[in-house]
């Protein structure tokens, strides 16, 4: 049986793209033939409410599905998965995922909570699992980072998200028990990138100088148009007219030729 590929969103600096670079490589995977399914990690629940969810369809979220793995309760989780407009899948999150963390605390394995929920067959039918995670190096992001295949680490072009970029790489050494974390990082996007500054300039090279290879090819570029399709509750990649549409599209591309590596 096939196994979906999982991709943790993460960096813990807020506001770096991480929740718009999951709506857009979700749908853009998607519009591949690609089989998705976004979850969302974040108390804010910005994806969830993005992708229509309004909390009072009665169904289980994230937070029922994190309870029922520590308290090994069976019941099936495909009551947790909604399908939206977008083509792709996912699981909300609801407010009282802040207060699963000393739930997850409890747990004998406490990292390795989402590693279980995950290998239930009902996710089998994915091709990707993309989890978007909070701004936090919490214990729900140390279980995403452990149960995800790759990372990928959206860093907005400002000195303060590429600084804590080691940081988040320390917490994925220490979870996936590796000195050699290579196998687990897809990649950094810089993230709203404008190439007329210099700091913007400053910012891309010292990611490549310390980065290098894993730096996606492609940046996002800092326009508009992207913080009216989130109000609009819009994804980019399949607008023709939308510069940072098709540079998404563009990552899209880098994240499928790298597939047979997702495992690796
Ligand atoms: N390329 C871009 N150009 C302009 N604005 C952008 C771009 N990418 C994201 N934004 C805007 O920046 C804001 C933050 O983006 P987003 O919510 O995706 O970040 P985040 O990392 O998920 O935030 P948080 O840490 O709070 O979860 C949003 O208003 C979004 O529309
Ligand atoms: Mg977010």
């Amino acid at each position: 049986m096939k196994k979906a590929k999982i991709i943790a969103v993460a960096n813990q600096k807020g506001g770096v793209a991480k929740t718009t670079t999951v709506i857009n490589i979700g749908a853009g995977l998607a519009l591949k033939d690609k089989k998705v399914l976004l979850v969302d990690t974040d108390n804010q629940s910005h994806l969830s409410r993005f992708l229509g969810y309004d909390g009072t369809d009665g169904n289980p979220t994230i937070s029922e599905l994190i309870f029922q793995t520590v308290s090994k309760v069976k019941k099936p989780v495909s009551e947790a998965i909604r399908k939206s407009e977008l083509g792709v899948d996912y699981i909300p999150s609801n407010f009282m995922l802040a207060g699963i963390i000393s739930i997850l605390g409890t747990d004998s394995d406490s990292t390795g909570v989402f590693s279980r929920l995950f290998s239930d067959g009902t996710f089998d039918k994915y091709d990707y699992i993309i989890i978007d995670c909070p701004p936090t190096l919490d214990l729900l992001v140390s279980n995403a980072l452990k149960a995800c295949d790759k990372v990928l680490i959206p860093v907005q072009s400002d000195y303060w998200a590429y600084e804590g970029v080691d940081q988040l790489l320390a917490t994925l050494q220490r979870v996936k028990q590796t000195n050699d974390i290579k196998p687990y990082v897809l990649g950094m996007l810089v993230t709203m990138f404008n190439k007329r500054t210099n700091s913007a300039k400053a910012i891309m090279e010292a990611m490549n100088e310390s980065y290098g290879s894993f730096v996606f090819e492609n940046a996002i570029a800092f326009r508009d148009e992207v913080k009216v399709a989130t109000i609009e509750h819009k994804s980019l990649v399949g607008k023709k007219s939308s510069v940072t549409g098709q540079q998404y599209m563009a990552v899209v591309d880098e994240i499928i030729g790298k597939e047979g590596q997702v495992n690796g």
